[in-house]
């Protein structure tokens, strides 16, 4: 299953590092190819010596061999990889990824890496519950890599809660379901609209909305997952993928433009912006002075990208989302008629986690062939992998 596959694996200092000898062994027994990195603290709880006959590898920590002279290229290590797998991952080395701290070959390398990236935590409970610990996780998905939450049971300390690092045998299954999705959706183009639109009323002030653009970035980064090119048509969002193709754009009018001139290549189109519904009619060309009680703009409609790309819509697969209020059902299924969408995804405002600036969103599906799927409140991150694999069992 994973013959010809090349596993770097990261190991830091972390009780759990003494389970990558048998991870090491599960990888090779696929037919993989394993190199292992290690901190140096690392090496108080596995001996590199270990690690290296069962990977057939030398094992490397320092930027060079102090006998030597000889050069560990940590750029080369992050494009040999197809894969770079960092457990399991401590406290310490969390907070250096999630903040672009580089002292050590292990962190040089996770920097300079191409290729997918895994996290597999490993701490004790009160460690990884701490507010630092959670937004450091967060940070590293929001960077495009896949965290392995820590599992909940007994812990080093005699303790019992969240913080086991996931059983190596589930760490290879992660692997062997990634390397078979990466094919699924090989060869398409998808494009994407993502974050809100800012619309301007003068040269300081204008109408724009909270979207941050967390689910698109997650959206791009699960459709790059399954092995597809990704373009991003993305507004002043907070957040936009570090991968494939990102046009920055400020309003509707010049995401439709974008939108319409990468449109005729794609394959799979997602409408995740926020477009502003409106615009100042006529933006004034310097700063307005306040003088009177109350003070008017005319606003006009802005174009509906996908309405308008709805209507050109010829191979191409379109999803969009739907972020209601009130009859949440009816006005999800108008949408998706309308816009002409393959797929509409409903998220209510009156579910707790739903909607803007959150890590999380509950969403339903509602298709053109009269489908309905409900799921439950889980991170963006899977709901885009929900997305992904709608499309990849309902793609013709
Ligand atoms: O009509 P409403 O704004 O609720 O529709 C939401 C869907 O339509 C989303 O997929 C959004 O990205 C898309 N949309 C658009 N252009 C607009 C308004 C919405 O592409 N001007």
């Amino acid at each position: 299953m994973l013959a010809g596959k090349k596993i770097l694996l990261a190991v830091c200092g972390s009780i759990a590092a003494y389970k990558t000898a048998f991870f090491v062994r599960l990888l090779k027994k696929e037919g993989a190819e394993v190199k292992v990195i290690m901190t140096n603290s690392a090496k108080d709880f596995i001996t590199p010596l270990t690690l290296a006959t069962l990977s057939k590898n030398p094992v490397y920590s320092e930027y060079f061999d102090k006998k030597s002279g000889e050069w560990h290229n940590h750029v080369e290590l992050g494009i040999w990889a197809d894969l770079m797998m960092v457990a399991p991952l401590s406290a310490n080395t969390l907070g250096k990824m999630a903040n672009g701290i580089c002292d050590n070959l292990l962190l040089a390398t996770y920097l300079s890496a191409k290729c997918p990236i895994i996290v597999a935590p490993a701490m004790d409970l009160d460690m990884y519950q701490h507010p630092s610990t959670q937004e450091n996780l967060r940070k590293l998905q929001s960077y495009g890599n896949e965290v392995i939450e820590a599992r909940d049971g007994e812990l080093a300390s005699g303790l019992s809660g969240q913080g086991r690092m996931a059983e190596p045998e589930e760490l290879l299954d992660i692997i062997k379901k990634k390397f078979a999705k990466s094919l699924k959706l090989k060869g398409k183009k998808v494009l994407i609209t993502s974050g809100p639109t800012f619309e301007a009323i003068d040269p300081v002030r204008f109408i724009g909305n909270h979207s941050t653009g967390k689910m698109g970035t997650a959206i791009a980064d699960a459709f790059k997952n399954a092995g597809a090119e990704v373009t991003m048509i993305s507004g002043p969002a907070t957040y936009t993928p570090n991968h494939g193709k990102v046009i920055r754009v400020n309003t509707a009018v010049e995401m439709l433009e974008q939108a319409d001139t990468a449109y005729s290549n794609a394959d799979i189109v997602v409408f995740s912006a926020a477009v502003s519904d409106y615009r100042p009619e006529s933006p004034a060309k310097e700063k307005i002075k306040k003088s009177e009680d109350t003070f008017q703009i005319n606003l006009v409609k802005n174009p509906d990208i996908a309405a308008e790309l709805g209507k050109k819509k010829k191979k191409q697969f379109h999803i969009g989302f739907a972020l209601e209020t009130h009859n949440e059902e009816v006005n999800a299924k108008e949408k998706l008629k309308k816009k002409n969408f393959d797929l509409i995804v409903l998220n209510s405002l009156n579910d707790k986690g739903a909607g803007f600036q959150q890590d999380t969103n509950k969403v339903t599906f509602y298709d053109a062939n009269n489908n309905k799927q409900d799921f439950e409140l889980k991170s963006k991150t899977d709901v885009a992998e929900d997305i992904v694999d709608y499309v990849i069992k309902n793609l013709k």
